[in-house]
């Protein structure tokens, strides 16, 4: 794992739109993520779309989840969410833009069948992750298996209440299921890029880099992964034990892995 930690969010999410723009060049299958932790990295592709020409035109994308009941065109749906904040604004194909069905009958078969079309698609290439302040990824909440599969969750009461400032602070106006790719899901992207901002998030910081790898927290399944990148401001690595090597490996990182 690959802890990068810069001064400012902003700064935090110009080092991740250089990453997924080097996949983007090659028209890669992007996974995304909902939240407020990726907008200033999506805000940063979208500029370089608009003014350096960097062309989404190749690539598809996977979202990592969804709310059950929500209808598509729900302002909170993250099927609109994603559109809104981030490919609407690039010429990436809206029928290229793929999330589960939180509206299906059957949820347990749209989960099968969106692990189906990423299987189909060829996997995810990269993989963008923000982390909930329980360590949740997605909406694998702690307890989460960590070869878990796409499916159907319960929300923790924590999870509904950071989400409820998205539903004007209302808590019974979020959805208490969801579908979620699950942790073995997300496991089989090629990279993992996980952000994460801010002093509230420092302990799940310190707990998924730091930690036993643990259901309990779901974003230590990242130790587990080949190529996992994890970018922190200074307040989300102030929980941190090993900074200074991380900031000396940065530092001192060849060339040729920039
Ligand atoms: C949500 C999403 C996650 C997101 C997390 C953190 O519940 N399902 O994908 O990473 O919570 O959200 P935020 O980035 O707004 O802090």
């Amino acid at each position: 794992m690959e802890v990068i930690i810069r001064p400012t969010e902003r700064d935090c999410a110009v080092v991740a739109a250089d990453i997924v723009e080097r996949y983007v060049r090659c028209g890669a299958t992007l996974g995304l993520a909902t939240g407020s932790t990726p907008v200033g990295t999506y805000a940063e592709l979208i500029a370089r779309h608009r003014d350096q020409g960097l062309s989404f035109a190749q690539c598809r994308a996977f979202l990592l989840d969804e709310y059950v009941g929500l209808p598509r065109e729900h302002e909170q749906s993250y099927y609109r969410t994603i559109r809104r904040e981030f490919t609407a604004h690039v010429d990436l194909d809206d029928a290229a833009v793929a999330s589960p069905d939180g509206t299906a009958p059957h949820p347990g078969e749209a989960a099968a069948a969106y692990d189906a079309a990423i299987a189909a698609a060829g996997g995810v290439d990269i993989q963008i992750l923000g982390v909930g302040t329980d360590g949740h990824i997605a909406f694998n909440e702690p307890g989460s298996s960590l070869a878990s599969r796409t499916r159907m969750k319960t929300l923790h009461p924590d999870t509904v209440r950071d989400n409820s400032r998205f539903f004007g602070g209302d808590s019974a106006a979020v959805p208490r299921h969801v579908l979620t790719q699950g942790i073995g899901t997300i496991r089989e992207a090629r990279h993992l890029v996980l952000l994460a901002f801010g002093e509230s998030k420092a302990s799940a910081v310190r707990a998924l880099v730091e930690g036993p790898v643990a259901a309990v927290c779901p974003a230590s399944a990242l130790q587990l992964h080949p190529q996992a990148t994890v970018i922190v401001d200074e307040a989300a690595a102030g929980l941190l034990e090993h900074t200074e090597y991380y900031r000396f490996a940065y530092d001192n990182k060849p060339d040729w892995q920039r």
